[in-house]
């Protein structure tokens, strides 16, 4: 493996499919990269017996178990810090990531999402809402978006886009089922060119 290896924290709230896939195309070696943290702001979730199967350190990191926002974010902080984290990987995590950590991290924090932003982003739009709502307003085509974060839902730069047909009478289940082999796929890859620096979104874009 070459040297320059980056280093990344994944946020989850969640299940953990594509922080698994993300992780299996590491240890692939196909991505200069390890996963050196895995942050979930729910405890229980499959994503931390993923991790700890994978021996990644994780942490449930819930704003609420905390006497004040500032200490979450002073907490939230030093684990990235003490993990010399790279960049920051959004893999079903719905919480707001803070001002401050934006900050600290402009432009190296990606998120994935299930559907063609800027269409069917936003508060809600999450899991399965976002496949009703794609079928609700009988879209031709859905997808997967991959964008740096910002300090709004689903609205920073777009770095990856991938599309696919919606079938007729298709279900939420169904349609949420072939949109997440998308992400798997896509997700690692885009990864993958941006710990070798080919993403250089837009430096100190606060918008
Ligand atoms: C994915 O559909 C992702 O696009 C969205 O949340 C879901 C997470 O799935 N942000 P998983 O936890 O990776 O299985």
């Amino acid at each position: 493996m070459e040297s320059n290896i980056k280093n990344l924290a994944v946020f989850v709230s969640g299940t953990g499919t594509n922080f698994q896939a993300i992780q299996e195309a590491i240890e692939k070696d196909e991505i200069n990269a390890r996963i050196v943290l895995l942050i979930s702001s729910k405890p229980g979730v499959k994503a931390l017996d993923t991790a700890r199967e994978h021996h990644i350190d994780s942490f449930v990191m819930d704003e609420k178990e905390f006497a004040s926002s500032g200490e979450y974010v002073n907490a939230l902080s030093r684990k990235l810090s003490d993990y010399k984290t790279d960049y920051i990987l959004l893999a079903g995590y719905l919480k707001m990531i803070p001002v401050r950590i934006i900050g600290d991290y402009r432009g190296r924090i990606i998120n994935i999402h299930p559907a063609l932003l800027p269409k069917f982003g936003g508060k809600g739009m999450y899991g399965l809402n976002v496949h009703k709502a794609v079928l609700e307003a009988g879209e031709e085509y859905t997808g997967v978006t991959i964008h740096i974060v910002d300090e709004h839902y689903d609205h920073g730069p777009i770095i990856a886009q991938e599309k696919l047909k919606v079938r007729k009478g298709e279900t939420p289940e169904e349609l949420q089922k072939r949109v997440l082999k998308i992400e798997h796929q896509l997700y690692p890859r885009v990864v993958k060119e941006l710990c070798r620096g080919k993403i250089r979104p837009p430096r100190n874009k606060a918008v």
